[in-house]
């Protein structure tokens, strides 16, 4: 476990604060996937730095937490354990260039890419054993708190009235005080993409979960209600996680975790505002591209020029493609 430099300040003080009302303010970034499905992409980096238009999933994601209060980043690294933490690090060489260029607006960018009251911590995974695993290695960092979970591969964007997903999520933790999963309606032919739970909804978009299973055939689902990639839990999912057998795919999943949780804890399920991309999926990120491309500040307005002008430039139509 290595950590980085930044300030623990009056962590002391706040954690007596917390006996009284607990807050969310770590999360943790499971980063040591594969990421098969985009080699040769994913070869050297991991899915996460993948880019929607200039910035990396990873960041849409850290920036997420931030906004919703989170002070300490937990990542959970593998093979390609260099790309993240070179991402957050401070890069004097790239300031001092871009400040001797006189690109000030760059420089703010670069420099801003995590304020500077948050710390960022890096936890190896030695062994991809699953999401589950993952979660579990941040157990020394987390300690006796809740926390978040973020898939960064799951972005999504944020809600312009209600905020990102994890600060709708956090603002309903700070009420009720136990384990919130994010979640949304799935096609009923999809459910075998996602753990799905078994909703006894009791107010706008929240439910109890009352059962929870990870990628269920359509025929044996319990809802359309799938989790997709966040997550606030209570720190007792560490030690149910530590007795968690292998399931799913052959790995310890979070979900068969999280099933042993709500046999002893209330466990909420929230539907959150904001649209979700699969960007864990090739034709998610291409739709996550197109659509954030089209919003950029800078781009927008000649993208969209372009894409308007795609059907006489190709010659009045899209070819047929080559798919069966
Ligand atoms: C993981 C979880 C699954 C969840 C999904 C959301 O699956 O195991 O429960 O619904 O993320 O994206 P994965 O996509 O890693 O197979």
């Amino acid at each position: 476990m290595q950590r980085h430099n930044k300030q623990h300040g009056d962590r002391t003080i706040t954690s007596e604060v917390d006996k009284v009302k607990r807050q969310v303010r770590k999360a943790v970034f499971p980063v040591a996937g594969l990421g098969t499905r985009f080699l040769p992409a994913t070869k050297a980096s991991p899915k996460e730095m993948l880019p929607i238009v200039d910035k990396p999933l990873i960041q849409y994601a850290v920036e997420e937490a931030v906004e919703a209060g989170v002070e300490t980043l937990v990542f959970i690294i593998g093979r390609t354990k260099n790309a993240i933490a070179d991402h957050f690090d401070k890069a004097y060489e790239l300031e001092v260039e871009l400040e001797t260029r006189g690109k000030t607006e760059l420089l703010q960018i670069v420099r801003n890419i995590v304020p500077p009251r948050v710390e960022c911590v890096y936890v190896r995974q030695a062994e991809a054993l699953g999401l589950g695993h993952a979660v579990l290695c941040a157990r020394p960092v987390v300690g006796n708190e809740p926390f978040a979970v973020i898939l960064a591969d799951d972005l999504i964007a944020e809600d312009r009235v209600e905020g990102g997903a994890l600060t709708q999520m956090a603002r309903h933790f700070n009420k009720y005080q136990c384990s919130i999963l994010g979640v949304e309606r799935v096609p009923p032919l999809e459910t075998n993409k996602y753990g799905i739970v078994h909703p006894l909804p009791f107010a706008t978009r929240l439910s109890n979960v009352d059962g929870i299973v990870e990628k269920p055939k359509p025929e044996n689902a319990p809802s359309d209600l799938a989790v997709v990639g966040r997550y606030i839990l209570t720190p007792r999912i560490f030690e149910l996680l530590e007795k968690t057998p292998r399931g799913a795919g052959n790995e310890i999943q979070l979900t068969d975790g999280i099933a042993a949780l709500l046999n002893e804890e209330q466990v909420l399920a929230y539907e959150f505002s904001g649209r979700r991309y699969d960007c864990g999926s090739k034709i998610g990120y291409l739709i996550a591209t197109i659509e954030y491309g089209l919003q950029h500040a800078e781009l927008g307005d000649e993208f969209r020029t372009y894409l308007q002008s795609l059907p006489q430039r190709i010659g009045g139509g899209f070819p047929p493609g080559n798919a069966e």
